[in-house]
């Protein structure tokens, strides 16, 4: 299961897949290519994506789930604008992406012997549709396994900030704000519960990292935790 920097078991699953969680403006984006780069550096092979996304289909589904406009509006569109989406259309968009990114891309790379990490995962689906939204987590999960058959983080980095501080640097940086950003305040309160109570149900792959420091301080938090996960995964 361990990705060796010199040797490298044919016909094994090798790969490491390492997802990174939390509110929106918690970090994500930001910690995953200071990662990356320092694994590269490590003399690792590493794969980066994103969900949903992360295929040209699934990022197609995404525009459509975060409501980013399509270039030339259909005459449904035009009539309908406002058609409000519902949280099990929500939910299962996340698994339509999220089937063909771990069978297309995913999967291949742990195969491959990569470290593939994932900017979000099937913890955001729990923490959005799940406590956010009030869909029933087993569903949640049986509808996973299904899209995934059964590909499950090794590690899960789980960002954690309060919501003020995370939409706070949104604001600042973003210009364009997806759907899921303006949604309230205590939706979002509800998403950082949630990630939190999957961390205290899985103490052992989900790591809670303190997103309040500056960048460099998270940063060694983060490779502090991957390294420790990385001695173990070796010698096991
Ligand atoms: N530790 C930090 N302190 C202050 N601002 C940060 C920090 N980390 C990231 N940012 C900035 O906050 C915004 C959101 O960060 P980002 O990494 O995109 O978060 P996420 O992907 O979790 O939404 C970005 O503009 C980023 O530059
Ligand atoms: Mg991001």
């Amino acid at each position: 299961m361990m990705p060796s920097k010199t040797t490298q078991t044919p016909g094994r699953r090798r790969g490491i897949f390492i997802t990174l969680e939390g509110i929106e403006g918690s970090g994500k984006t930001t910690q995953l290519a200071r990662l990356s780069k320092f694994l590269r550096e490590e003399g690792y092979r590493v794969v980066e994506t994103r969900e949903p996304g992360g295929t040209p289909l699934a990022e197609r589904i995404r525009g459509v789930m975060l409501n980013i406009p399509p270039a030339t509006p259909s005459e449904h569109l035009i009539r309908h604008p406002a058609e409000p989406i519902t949280s099990e259309c929500e939910a299962a968009l996340v698994f339509a992406a999220r089937a063909q990114h771990v069978t297309h891309v995913i999967q291949p790379a742990l195969q491959d012997g990569a470290i593939v990490l994932c900017d979000r995962f099937f913890d955001s689906t729990l923490a959005y549709q799940g406590y956010a939204r009030g869909v029933n987590l087993r569903t949640l999960s049986i509808l996973n396994r299904f899209a995934t058959r059964g590909v499950t983080p090794h590690l899960t980095l789980l960002f954690d900030l309060p919501v003020e501080r995370g939409l706070a640097r949104r604001r600042r940086h973003d210009a364009e704000q997806n759907r899921l950003d303006r949604e309230t305040r205590q939706f979002h309160t509800r998403v950082r519960k949630g990630f939190l109570a999957l961390a205290a149900k899985e103490p052992r792959r989900l790591k809670v990292i303190d997103a309040k420091p500056d960048p460099d301080r998270i940063a060694a938090d983060v490779m502090a935790v991957v390294n420790t996960f990385l001695r173990k995964a070796r010698t096991s």
